[in-house]
């Protein structure tokens, strides 16, 4: 019989995992930080703890380096992540078009998850690909110069 491990559990081994792969060192807290945030989809506050507690850091600290990036999340999130680009390069290209033909397709809005639970759009500061903006993430893909007729087409791949 299989038994799946309680998210608690599950927790811990990602951070587990992590420690192990970078090492409790403070100059790899991004590192440790995304490992984590990749296995479990974000940064519970339990991982926090232990994070801080292997690494000999006040929580909080730990907390705002989580906070400050937008590729991780202190919040759970849905099975695929949009993250937007709202930067001004982004904007002036057509941005905005495309996070409201985004919005429309999904029917939420920034910061929001759907309830069906498969999708959260985040709006992030420049992803450093600002020669091709618009541009946004989904999951671990990235696509730029996106206009807002493409988003139903790159929405459908993560369908199904
Ligand atoms: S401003 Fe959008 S990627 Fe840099």
């Amino acid at each position: 019989m299989v038994v799946e491990a309680s998210i608690s559990e599950r927790v811990h081994q990602a951070v587990e995992n992590a420690l192990a792969r970078f090492g409790a060192h403070d100059d790899e807290l991004i590192p440790i930080l995304t490992h984590v945030n990749h296995e479990i989809g974000y940064l519970p506050g339990q991982a926090l703890e232990e994070i801080a507690h292997a690494l000999k850091k006040p929580k909080s600290k730990v907390f705002t380096v989580a906070s400050f990036y937008g590729m991780l999340s202190t919040i759970p999130v849905g099975k695929h992540v949009i993250r937007f680009c709202e930067s001004a390069p982004c904007h002036v290209v057509g941005g905005r078009q495309v996070i409201v033909a985004i919005q429309q397709a999904l029917k939420i809005n920034i910061g929001q998850t759907t309830p069906d639970g498969q999708w959260t759009l985040l709006a992030v500061s420049c992803l450093g690909i600002c020669a091709v903006g618009p541009a946004f993430i989904v999951d671990d893909d990235v696509y730029g110069n996106v206009t807002p007729e493409q988003v139903p087409a790159i929405l459908k791949k993560y369908q199904g």
